[in-house]
């Protein structure tokens, strides 16, 4: 939660006013909480999956989410059920997302 309300504190005002300014990498995910969101990718899938690489690479944290809940939904094939929340999602966009850019 601290974390959380950190980046909010850092960001959030910069998000509601739709302006671009470089705010660090959490700027376009301010709901997430990037440092959750490492916890729960380490656990759930490090083994298969590196932030940035593979499937992740060239994607914005936009299309990273609409991926991850469509593998939640089944609308994706993906190997391995992975049983994130929304929470959980935008916590580990958070974490991968700047490693995609
Ligand atoms: C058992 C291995 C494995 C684990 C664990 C795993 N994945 Fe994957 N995932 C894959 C494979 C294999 C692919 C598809 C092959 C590729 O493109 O590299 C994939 C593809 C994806 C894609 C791209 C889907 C698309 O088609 O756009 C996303 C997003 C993704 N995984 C997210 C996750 C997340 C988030 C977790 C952890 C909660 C996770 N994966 C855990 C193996 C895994």
């Amino acid at each position: 939660m601290k974390n959380l309300l950190a980046s909010a504190a850092a960001c959030g005002g910069v998000l509601v006013l739709g302006i671009a300014l470089p705010c660090a990498s959490t700027a376009a995910t301010a709901a997430g909480d990037a440092v959750a969101g490492k916890a729960t990718f380490t656990a759930n899938c490090a083994s298969c999956h590196q932030p940035g690489a593979g499937p992740y690479a060239g994607k914005t944290p936009a299309e990273l989410t609409a991926a991850i809940q469509g593998i939640e939904s089944g609308s994706i094939k993906h190997s391995k059920k992975i049983g994130l929340n929304a929470t959980d999602i935008a916590n580990v966009v958070a974490y991968i997302a700047p490693a995609a850019k």
